[in-house]
This record gives structure tokens, sequence and C-alpha cells, in this order.
């Protein structure tokens, strides 16, 4: 060896050789909150029936981390409102010597309290947190629900030590008054803090473009206060900037600046279906496989997914032409509250 770090290719490459090594899971659509950014104002949650077991789930994490996936997120609606879901976090740890390098969940945080020593036990890595204003009236109005139990157990993490960041979704008139002080809050406290696009998958459907406050407009906000240095955007698909040489804030832009180009997730919904793209218009229902995936079907199910993920295209439409939305609008069925984010 000469020194050179080869990276071997997954199982599951797509048609533009990108290697899948992150696997979302939703374990549940259901939540507690109704962020307008997420939820339909009238969710039909999928029946409890439907859901695929934690069995399942597991033997489906084992075979896929065999297969190349090293990063499991957990995700929802809320993860942490099924039950089971600390439990499924400690058997994940049996993966980690077949190749799992990370298991994280994103969360709204109302239920730290109750949940971050016992989440630490199980040997979860870190969490993103869904934060959106630091005003509790303005949050209240966001999720309908109060910004005190969250800021609770955000000092829960703090306090457990697990290494979290926080999530902020922008929109235009709603919460665009919040930049500086969720930065100088998050900057205070040395916490990880990105801003995201809002993106056009929102329950109700109704996003549109002039809802959506941008990477420049967030900047410029930005530069009122700080000197803003560009970093190089790492394997993740937020980019970086440092503020006067002391704090990175990140922004993920998929609507002015996608990262389709290095993506390497799945993603999997509570009852079974695969996504190989957060904008794909349908997913591919594995559930009948998955409930009974032993070891004589890994062939059929290994050819079905290699298939699925080889298809994923290159960028979606909607980067191409603005109308993903108007095309989408009502043949998609599935929106943020099932796919987790
Ligand atoms: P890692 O899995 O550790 O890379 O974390 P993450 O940053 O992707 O996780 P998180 O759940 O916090 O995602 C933050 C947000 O990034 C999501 O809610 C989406 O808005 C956006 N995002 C995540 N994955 C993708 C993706 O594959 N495509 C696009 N366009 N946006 C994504
Ligand atoms: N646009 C952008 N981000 C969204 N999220 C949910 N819905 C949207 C949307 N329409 C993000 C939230 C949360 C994660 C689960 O998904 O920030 O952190
Ligand atoms: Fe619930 Fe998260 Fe969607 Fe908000 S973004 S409604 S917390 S699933």
């Amino acid at each position: 060896m000469n020194g050179v770090v080869s990276i071997s290719p997954s199982i599951f490459q797509d048609q533009y050789g990108r290697n899948k090594r992150k696997l979302r899971i939703s374990v549940t659509d259901r939540c507690n909150f109704k962020c307008m950014y997420c939820m339909p104002e009238h969710p039909e949650w999928m029946k409890k029936q439907d859901l695929l077991s934690f069995e399942a789930l597991y033997q489906f994490c084992d075979f896929m981390v065999q297969n190349g996936i090293e990063k499991i997120r957990i995700t929802g609606g809320e993860p942490l409102m099924r039950l089971g879901v600390v439990h499924f976090i400690r058997n994940l740890q049996q993966l980690r010597h077949k190749g799992l390098k990370r298991i994280s969940i994103t969360t709204n945080a109302h239920y730290l309290t109750k949940y971050a020593h016992d989440l630490k036990q199980a040997g979860l890595d870190d969490l993103n947190i869904s934060l959106d204003s630091l005003n509790p009236d303005q949050f209240q109005f966001l999720t309908k629900k109060k910004l005190k139990p969250v800021l609770e157990g955000i000092a829960a993490v703090q306090s457990v030590g697990l290494p979290f960041k926080i999530n902020a979704v922008l929109m235009k008139g709603k919460n665009e008054d919040q930049i500086l002080p969720m930065v100088n809050w998050a900057k205070h406290q040395k916490i990880p803090l990105r801003f995201i696009e809002f993106m056009p998958l929102d329950g109700d459907q109704h996003w549109t473009k002039a809802d959506v406050v941008t990477e420049q407009e967030i900047l410029k906000v930005l530069s009122c206060q700080f000197h803003i240095q560009e970093l190089k955007q790492e394997h993740e698909p937020a980019r970086l900037y440092r503020l006067n040489d002391e704090y990175d804030v990140g922004i993920i832009s998929t609507i002015s600046h996608s990262f389709c180009g290095e993506c390497d997730r799945i993603r999997l919904t509570a009852q079974g279906e695969l996504y190989n793209c957060l904008f794909a218009t349908q997913g591919l229902m594995l559930k009948p496989l998955l409930d009974q995936l032993i070891t004589e079907k890994d062939e059929t199910i290994r050819q079905i997914l290699q298939q699925a993920l080889y298809q994923k295209t290159s960028t979606y439409i909607w980067h191409k032409a603005e109308g993903f939305h108007r095309i989408h609008q009502h043949s998609r069925k599935i929106s943020m509250h099932m796919l987790g984010g």
C-alpha cells in the first residue's frame, strides 16, 4: 500500500456512480407538532398495522449495512412518538462490527427531557433538532406547540453530553427575523446551526417560491453583523460559512443550490416504501419483502433494490425547470412528515 485510502463501492450504486452510504428510516408519520412547512392541516395517519415492525426494520438495517450503508438516521414524523425506538437504537449497536459507523435521530426535541439519558445509554451518536424560532409566540404560531419543552429538551441532551445540530427552516414573512437572534444564541453556546430553505414538500402543498428565504438573502442579513468567509463544502447538504473567524453556520439551499451530485442517501417510510430521492414522486413498496427478509430471500431483495437505486435520476426536474411543484402538486401523495426530511 502506498498510503492511498481506497473507498470501496457500496453494492448500491446509481447510474451516475453515487454510492449509497446513508439510510434514513422514518419510524412513524405521527407528530405532536404541526410545523407549517411539513404537516398537513388534517393528516391521515398511517394505520398502526401497516407500519414495519422493529424486527423487520432491524433485519433490513442489518442487510443494508452488509451492503455498504454506514450511517443510519431515524426520523419521523416525530420518531420519539413511536414506542420502542430506544430499544431499536440499542439493538442497532450489534451492527457496528459489520460496518455501521453512525446512528442519528432527527427530532423536534419535545420529548428529550424524558429520553435524552436513555438515548445516550442506548448508544445514539448524535441528534438533529428542529427549532425555527426563539420567540415563544412565533414558535407557537409555526408549530402549534410550546417552545419551553423544546429548550428544556435541548438542555437535557447538553447535560448528558450528546452532540447535536439545530435545523431552522426559514419562511418569508414568518420567521426570517430569527436569522440574527438564532445565530447569536447558537454562537454563544457553541451549538452548530443550519438554516434550511423551505422546500415544496409541505403537507398541504401551499409552497410557493416567494415563501423561500434564499441562501443569498440569509447571507445578506448575516453580513450586517459578521464578516463572512465561505468554507469548502464537504460531503453534506449544508454549505458552511465562517462568521468573524470564530463560528460556522450552515445553509442547506436545495432551492437555490442543489447538492444532488453528491447525494448518498436512501429513505424508507414507516410503512416500508423506499424513496431514492426526497423529490421522487413515487416510492417502491418493500414491506411484503421486508416482513420476511431471511437469508434465502436476500438475493431477491438485493436485485430489486439494486435496480430501484440504480435508476435514481441525476437531479430533479425541479432544478431544471421551476415546474416541479406545479407538475407534481396533484400527483405527489407523500410529504415531509412521511419522509422525515
Ligand atoms: P446527515 O444524514 O447526517 O447528512 O444529516 P442531514 O443534515 O441530512 O440530516 P437532517 O435530517 O438534519 O436533514 C436536514 C435537512 O437537509 C433535511 O430536512 C432536508 O431539508 C435537507 N436534506 C437532507 N437530505 C437531503 C437530500 O437528500 N436532498 C435534499 N435536497 N435535501 C436534503
Ligand atoms: N422544507 C425544508 N425542510 C423541511 N423539513 C420538514 N419539512 C420541510 C420543508 N418543507 C425539515 C425540518 C426538520 C426535518 C425533519 O425536515 O427542518 O429538521
Ligand atoms: Fe413534526 Fe418535524 Fe414535521 Fe415539525 S418538521 S411537524 S416536528 S415531523
